[in-house]
């Protein structure tokens, strides 16, 4: 897979990556329904050369059902295309060579009907048509056979056509297409009896370990997820539109299904850390069933999970504890514009946002946000041609520390009136951000809401006293325009690795 995320040079190795092998969900061909065969007057329409034609692939494992849709249309003038599936029942014979294909179909009638629409061929020398044999028809594999055929002969007496030209590629045959890819529509397909719809498997628990972080000499930062995981799934679907080989338009769309992500970390420094700092690092990549259509398209998506800490500048020596649960709605949707990404679309991605309570164990101020970034891979293949597009979700929790000194008592809700306390701003957010090969990055979404801000005194308690003061930090507590390093930027999500090159 292509997460070759350099990890930042002062984290080492610590933990290995996670990763197996995924499987393709391989699409078979749907069999194109035969036309006109049933009615009573033989119409033998289904034999016409066409001029645009379309193509079906389904298929499911235990988990998931996938459909690929493949429109192909014949610009030229002196070019057209046969789907064989649409009279697989009028050939009582096929015989498939390199370089011709000898057809027998069952009645006079049928042969009659074929030689007047298929002549066309003879008629000019430039004149050809994509013949596309149908799974098992030319031999038992299960794909579809494209052949160009530039001429036709005919024997009366068996019935008898012989195509000559070439055996072909859909890369070849294929130069203007619409081909879809996703779930399975709602809507029956005759042939099968397909339940699920193809998600990417987004139910994943996140093991952080302890991530060890020497920062700076004699500072030392932790991070540890008690208990960090996501559910749900994500719907997806792929559109690809070619003109004469140039892809004219190509979209990705996502829509979360259930997806939930819960952090709670507790970091710990210590020393005193006189900057902000980021980190990054690739916890688990997850491989997902991908899907595949014979010499059509190869996608492979994958999910890696990071952990993202940006941390200070901090004053103190403790650790903090804090978590948040992030919940998208179902009614959220992601649609990336893969040749013109800044034209991607989001809706509906502001998150339900319910924080954990958040304690500190000892005076300290500044600033310290942890995040899961799940970066959603696609690497896509389609006739050859490459690409790759993804979105870095980015769920995170935070929480910005003012060390109070009052005489009065430093947390006006504690009993004890310690004179030192800490004042805690939790806070909690989600950046959604959207990438397309090297060509662009797009910040799709970021939200960070405040949440109920929290007292914790320390030292002796005070029973009378005077003034306060709250100690000068170098952060504040978080808005919109603030120039504070933590909720307001979306550093924890600039960190995207390049992605491989395209098209
Ligand atoms: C396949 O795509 C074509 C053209 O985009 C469309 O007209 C047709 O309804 C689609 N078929 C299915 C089964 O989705
Ligand atoms: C097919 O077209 C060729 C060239 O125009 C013509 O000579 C031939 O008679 C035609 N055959 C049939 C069966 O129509
Ligand atoms: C096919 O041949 C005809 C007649 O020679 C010519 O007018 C036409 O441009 C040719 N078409 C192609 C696609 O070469
Ligand atoms: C999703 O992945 C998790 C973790 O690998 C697994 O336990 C779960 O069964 C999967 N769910 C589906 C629907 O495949």
């Amino acid at each position: 897979m292509k997460s070759t995320q350099a990890l930042m040079p002062t984290l080492g190795a610590l933990l290995s990556l996670v990763s197996s092998p995924a499987l393709a969900l391989d699409l078979r061909p749907i069999e194109a329904p035969q036309a006109g065969l049933e009615s009573r007057a033989a119409d033998y329409s289904a034999l016409n050369l066409q001029s645009v034609e379309t193509f079906l692939w389904g298929g499911s494992d235990s988990n998931n059902a996938a459909m690929a849709n493949l429109t192909v249309y014949m610009h030229d003038k002196a070019e057209n295309i046969l789907n064989l599936e649409r009279f697989k029942d009028l050939v009582t014979s096929l015989k498939c060579a390199k370089d011709s294909a000898t057809l027998t179909v069952n009645s006079d009638d049928a042969f009659e009907h074929l030689m007047d629409a298929w002549n066309w061929t003879n008629e000019q020398e430039n004149n050809t048509f994509v013949m596309i044999a149908g799974s098992g028809q030319c031999d038992s594999s299960n794909k579809r056979q494209p052949y160009v055929i530039s001429s036709v002969k005919y024997d009366k007496d068996t019935n008898t056509a012989t195509l000559g030209g070439q055996q072909s590629d859909w890369k070849t045959v294929a130069h203007t297409y619409d081909l879809h890819i996703g779930g399975m529509p709602s809507s029956k397909l005759e042939t099968r009896d397909y339940s699920d719809s193809y998600a990417l498997n987004f139910t994943h628990t996140i093991d952080f370990g302890k991530w060890a972080i020497n920062a700076v000499d004699d500072v030392k930062i932790t991070a540890v997820c008690s208990d960090c995981y996501t559910t749900g799934e994500f719907d997806f679907n792929f559109d690809i539109k070619t003109t004469l080989g140039i892809p004219d338009g190509a979209s990705l769309t996502l829509n979360p299904k259930g997806v939930s992500a819960v952090i709670d970390p507790t970091i710990g420094l210590v020393g005193d850390l006189s900057d902000k700092k980021s980190y990054e690092k690739t916890f688990l990549t997850i491989p997902i069933d991908g899907v595949s259509v014979a010499d059509i398209i190869e996608l492979g998506p994958a999910i890696a999970f990071k952990g993202s800490l940006d941390i200070g500048p901090l004053k103190g020596t403790a650790s903090i504890t804090t978590g948040v649960t992030l919940t998208l709605n179902d009614d959220a949707e992601f649609t990336v514009d893969l040749l013109s990404p800044s034209d991607a679309t989001a809706d509906g991605w502001s998150p339900q946002i319910t924080g954990d309570d958040t304690s500190v164990s000892a005076m300290i101020s500044g600033g310290v946000s942890l995040g899961v970034v799940a970066d959603i891979e696609f690497d896509i293949t389609v006739l050859g041609k490459g690409l790759s597009a993804g979105i870095g979700l980015n769920p995170l929790a935070g929480v910005l520390l003012s060390a109070i000194d009052s005489s009065k008592g430093a947390c006006s809700n504690d009993p004890d009136h310690h004179q030192y306390g800490v004042q805690l701003g939790p806070y909690a957010g989600v950046y959604l951000q959207a990438s397309v090969s090297d060509v662009a990055t797009v910040t799709i979404t970021s939200e960070t809401i405040s949440l109920p801000t929290e007292c914790y005194g320390f030292g002796s308690p005070l029973t009378s006293g005077a003034s306060t003061t709250v100690v000068p930090t170098s952060t504040a507590v978080p808005t919109a325009s603030s120039t504070s390093v933590i909720p307001s930027s979306s550093a924890a999500v600039n960190h995207r690795a390049p992605r491989p090159t395209s098209f």
